[in-house]
């Protein structure tokens, strides 16, 4: 079986091969899929996570699992307070977003973004938060998304910091619960949509991993 290896993400060489695993494992997921609708996942999903991984990248926190020198796997996470430098990224990002987009779903990204800060400061004001996580789907179940995230949950052991995330896919709760995870809340953010009023739109599930018992991790080795 082919080696797989985990490492900090390098700029420059890693930028498209990172993009394009995260439109690849994204492809199905119901929240993107909101936001880019058909052929606009097909035009713009990888230019997108290209942006997004490049806003994340400077946290020094994005790791890649990569098996034959192929990307397989991205995860992205985020300190808990964002340095200064972070909220001129965040606007360049919201401009390209108005630009490709249009400003009515820029508002609802915009939407979505300031709801899930609120409800983070609610559950998890200090904790790493992962913000973004995909393995290609056709690599999906060989051990890649627990490896990728390794590094960050043990230094989150190591340093007693409690992490916390969002799902997007309710499939992935019970692989984040086996990672130490909990949920702390389920909320529809696109329920005000008219598309949505009848079914509430996609679900999304806040978990939460607290800081392991005194000489215990809790990590998957
Ligand atoms: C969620 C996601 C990142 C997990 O990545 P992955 O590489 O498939 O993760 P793993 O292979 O480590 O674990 C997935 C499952 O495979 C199983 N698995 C782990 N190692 C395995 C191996 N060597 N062989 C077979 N299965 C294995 C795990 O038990 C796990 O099962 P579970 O879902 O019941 O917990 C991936 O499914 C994905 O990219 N999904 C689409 C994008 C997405 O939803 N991202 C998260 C948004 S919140």
């Amino acid at each position: 079986m082919a080696t797989m290896t985990v490492r900090l993400f390098k700029k420059g060489s890693d930028d498209s091969s990172a993009s394009m695993c995260l439109k690849s494992a994204f492809e199905d997921d119901p929240f993107a899929r909101a936001f880019m609708p058909g052929q606009v996942y097909e035009d713009l999903g990888a230019e997108m996570y290209r942006k997004w991984i490049d806003l994340l990248q400077g946290f020094g926190m994005t790791y890649v699992v990569e098996c034959e020198g192929v990307t397989k796997t991205v995860a992205a996470w985020e300190p808990d307070h964002e340095p200064i430098w972070a909220y001129p990224k965040m606007l360049l990002f919201l401009a390209w977003c108005l630009w490709k987009f249009g400003a009515k779903q820029t508002f609802r990204i915009f939407k979505l973004m300031s709801s899930g800060d609120e409800k983070r400061a609610k559950h998890a004001p200090t904790a790493y938060r992962l913000s973004v996580l995909g393995t290609v789907a056709d690599f999906q179940g060989r051990g890649a998304g627990t490896k990728v995230l390794k590094p960050m949950l043990d230094r989150a052991d190591r340093e007693n910091f409690p992490c916390y995330l969002e799902s997007s896919n309710p499939k992935n709760v019970p692989f984040y619960k086996r990672n130490g995870f909990k949920i702390v809340e389920e909320c529809y953010p696109l329920q005000d949509w008219p598309e949505y009023r009848e079914s509430k739109g996609p679900v999304m599930t806040l978990m939460y991993r607290d800081v392991p018992p005194d000489g215990e991790t809790s990590s998957t080795n």
